[in-house]
């Protein structure tokens, strides 16, 4: 008899690169750790301190599968002042997490056997959750041209055989920093109603953009008649990552299965939670703000000291705080990861981890402070050289 193992599907899945590299190291203490992808500085105090009160009045209940109702309230009235929409209550779904946002998005509209196209090299955590589900994944190249990435629409869309199930866009991307504009972001909808294909967007990284008070989002081009949603987190934006909260975004007529889909996934999710997430939503503007200037100065640092090494090339990010480089001669990324794990002791997300489309890339997080990054870029540069 074999021993016991999962499903074949979920046996197939292939365990994260970026973790597997990093719990090698796992007791070095000497390591500048920038493989991750999240803000270095703990959530505000204020974000806390409301969480902090929850418990003490003894907060401590089940809670709608939807979200408290004052949530729910305060990220639409959010994301209309960011977008001009005409979003309600009825049209979110608060979620433990934007990687749950994703999963439970996915399972909303995804059978199985479908196809999931996606522009990739991509967060590894979006093909695999349509793959936990059968789902088959087709990935479409972003391509590095003149100094940015890009996507070819046509390219897109020609991709999309007879039985996708679902366009799963992330916008801004990790790890490139790529964004689509919002002519893009038009045709891909237009293109979604001809095909009656769903339309999945991950905008996690949607605050976190250099030219821009924020990205393109897709929330002020569909309407409730659009097969859509949209994925969110206070993880980046408010430096929230250990909470685990989220939330979707979709037309209304989608809130009922969404709530039966939550009920069956987690139910609810911890009031004090919640209620941080409230207040970041009333009282965090200027901790967003302040993160991005801080973000900007980062880039721009990691920029001008990458210019200097020839053998590196950095297509400028202009969203999320990550650099996703090249090293002329580097074809496998994990081996050069381990390498300047072991010889600089900085950690750096292998681009493999990406898909096929990020191998012979590394991926450097710099939301960090300059003094750390001066170190951590000092410590690679005889390794880049
Ligand atoms: C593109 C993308 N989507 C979603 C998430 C999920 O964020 P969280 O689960 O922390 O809310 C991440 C986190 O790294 C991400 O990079």
């Amino acid at each position: 008899m074999s021993l016991p193992a999962g499903r074949p599907t979920v046996r197939a899945l292939q365990p994260s690169l970026i973790r597997k590299l990093s719990n090698s190291a796992i007791g070095k203490t000497d390591v500048i750790p920038l493989w991750f992808g999240e803000p270095d500085k703990p959530t505000p105090e204020f974000i806390r301190q409301a969480a902090k009160d929850a418990i003490d009045e003894g907060q401590t209940f089940y809670q709608p599968n939807l979200g408290i109702l004052e949530l729910r309230q305060a990220l639409a009235h959010y994301q209309n002042g960011l977008y001009g929409t005409a979003l309600t209550a009825e049209n979110i779904g608060v979620t433990p997490s934007g990687m749950t946002a994703l999963a439970v998005a996915l399972q909303c509209v995804v059978a199985e056997g479908a196809a999931v196209v996606l522009p990739s090299p991509v967060w590894p955590n979006l093909p695999a959750a349509a793959e936990i589900l059968g789902a088959e994944v087709l990935r479409v190249s972003l391509r590095p041209r003149c100094d940015a990435w890009r996507l070819d629409l046509d390219e897109l869309f020609d991709a999309c055989p007879k039985n996708t199930g679902a366009l799963l866009i992330n916008s801004p991307n990790n790890p490139t920093g790529w964004m689509l504009e919002n002519d893009e972001q038009r045709q891909i909808i237009e293109f979604c109603r001809e095909r009656d294909i769903w339309l999945i967007a991950d905008e996690v990284y949607n605050r976190i953009v250099y030219d821009r008070d924020c990205a393109p989002s897709f929330a002020d081009k569909v309407t409730e008649d659009d097969k859509y949603l949209i994925v969110n987190s206070f993880s980046k934006s408010w430096a929230m990552t250990g909470w685990r909260l989220g939330w979707l975004t979709a037309p209304k007529s989608l809130i009922g299965t969404l709530a039966a889909v939550a009920e069956f996934n987690f139910s609810c999710i911890f009031a004090p939670t919640q209620i941080a997430g409230i207040t970041a939503l009333k009282e965090g503007e200027d901790f967003v703000r302040a993160s991005m200037g801080r973000y900007l100065a980062a880039r721009d640092m990691v920029v001008s000291r990458f210019a200097e090494l020839p053998r590196v090339t950095l297509p400028l990010p202009s969203a999320a705080f990550y650099a996703f480089f090249s090293v002329d001669g580097v074809t496998d990324s994990y081996a050069f990861a381990e390498r300047v794990l072991h010889e600089c002791g900085v950690g750096l997300a292998p681009g493999a981890a990406f898909g096929p489309q990020g191998e012979g890339y590394l991926r450097l997080c710099f939301a960090a402070e300059p003094p750390l990054l001066d170190r951590a870029l000092t410590q690679m540069q005889p390794l880049l050289e």
